[in-house]
């Protein structure tokens, strides 16, 4: 083990990673960057097939994204975002209002993807309590869900080990089965269903929604829950109903915003325009940390009263609208209109769909998905029961394969995946694509 890698071990602590199984499996030394390549200290490169954790949209060493920081960086580095203000914040304010679904004209700023969606709970709950109606105080959420790490998020999230031991620190969150096409939650066929698993929530509404403030969704993936794609109609019928029984529909636009899944926001897919859309990952292109819960002009008049009113959002972050972030996320923008990056998107989607397909004939893909520059292959250790690929080292070795193909295929459990930089070039994808067959190929 080199010298750097005895330092890492020496005093960082990784995210989600038994720190104990490190000597024997460290890190990669990533070194550069460029493209949709990251390279490692001894010079052998990969592919950024998760995009640098579901967040890269340009690739890396965008000369843009760059300019914009370097330029920033002379002008104005950091300031407080209480009682001070600055261009990059406001003009990036007005871009979000004009590009995101109609009516979310209010921007809250943070910094990361949990603190979007804590910022979202809060301020839904506190908008019922402004408005009177404190009862109104529960959150209703898909029991598969993934919507960050801070308390708040994990008490929306499913149950799992990322919870595990956090219990007692959350609070109650009604949890509803998942629109989980592959393992419907109905036990019905995807084509002949219209839908059936709405009116699970809509019999939780029924029941409970005098006392919910929002429902909160990922719209069509559920990334940390293991890819789960599900149709539009359900985010159609979900926003309907959160309407009609007066509760909020938070949308967690975390990893699937910026074009990911086709289109700039997934839920425009179903024409949905929910009371928040919470934005971090690929904001800033996926090289800045920067966050935004966007609302409506109906939120953000609940909060208003007299100097000291107890109806002021009382929240913040010591980062919340960094100058050199936001410039980053102008420059994104930017890209996204100069090289027509959603264009590009739905013709590397076709691509990625018809390629995927050829994958449903292997022994251990149950299922084989896709959306936007997302596609994920569900392993399953028997086709016809489908029950998930328990064998831990199977997949390990797929992972390692993965590696040593120049790929990052880290499994969510049974299911590995492709979460491509929407740059990513045909000849690029078709090089992925083969790279992936062969490693599967030995299992
Ligand atoms: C849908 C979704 N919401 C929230 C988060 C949390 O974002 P962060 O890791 O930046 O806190 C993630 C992270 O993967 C996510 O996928």
């Amino acid at each position: 083990m080199n010298n750097w890698l005895e330092k890492d071990l020496a005093h960082n602590w990784h995210p989600y990673t038994q720190m104990s199984t490190l000597r024997d499996n460290p890190p990669l030394l990533i070194e550069r960057a460029e493209g949709i390549k990251i390279c490692d200290s001894s010079g052998r490169w990969y592919y950024d097939t998760i995009s640098s954790w579901w967040c890269n949209i340009h690739g890396h060493g965008h000369p843009k994204l760059k300019k914009a920081i370097t330029g920033q960086l002379e002008k104005l580095d950091h300031t407080l975002f209480a009682g001070f203000t600055h261009k990059p914040a406001i003009e990036l304010a007005e871009r979000l209002a004009g590009i995101a679904p109609s009516g979310l004209s209010r921007i809250f700023y943070s910094d990361n993807g949990s603190t979007a969606v804590e910022v979202a709970l809060k301020m839904s709950l506190q908008y019922w309590r402004n408005g009177g109606r404190p009862e109104k105080n529960g959150f209703i959420a898909l029991d598969r869900a993934y919507h960050g790490d801070t308390v708040g998020c994990m008490s929306v999230s499913g149950d799992g080990p990322f919870v595990q031991a956090f219990t007692p620190l959350m609070f109650p969150a009604r949890k509803i089965p998942t629109p989980y096409c592959y393992r419907c939650p109905l036990g019905l066929e995807n084509d002949k269903c219209n839908t059936a698993c709405a009116k699970l929530l809509e019999d939780t509404l029924r029941e409970h929604a005098a006392t919910t403030a929002a429902i909160i969704l990922e719209p069509l993936l559920m990334g940390a829950g293991g890819m789960i794609i599900y149709p539009a109609d359900y985010l159609a019928q979900a926003a309907r109903l959160a309407r009609g029984f007066d509760v909020h529909l938070i949308l967690d636009e975390v990893a699937t915003g910026f074009g990911r899944t086709g289109t700039m926001f997934a839920c425009e897919q179903a024409k949905v325009s929910p009371d928040f859309l919470c934005l971090s990952k690929g904001l800033t292109g996926g090289i800045m940390p920067l966050a935004a819960t966007m609302t409506t002009q109906n939120v953000f008049d609940a909060f208003c009263g007299p100097l000291g009113s107890d109806k002021t959002f009382y929240h913040g972050h010591t980062y919340t609208a960094n100058p050199i972030g936001c410039s980053t996320a102008l420059a994104s923008l930017d890209i996204f209109e100069e090289e027509k990056t959603l264009d590009h998107v739905q013709v590397l989607s076709e691509r990625l769909t018809r390629a995927i397909n050829d994958f449903s004939e292997h022994p251990l893909v149950g299922d084989a998905r896709v959306i936007g520059t997302v596609a994920a292959l569900e392993l399953v250790g028997d086709k016809a029961a489908k029950t998930p690929l328990a064998a831990h080292d199977a997949i390990r070795g797929i992972y390692r394969r993965g590696l040593d193909l120049n790929l990052i295929l880290r499994p969510l459990a049974n299911v590995i995946y492709l979460f491509l930089p929407l740059c990513t070039t045909l000849d690029e994808l078709d090089d992925i694509i083969d790279r992936t067959k062969m490693a599967l190929k030995r299992s």
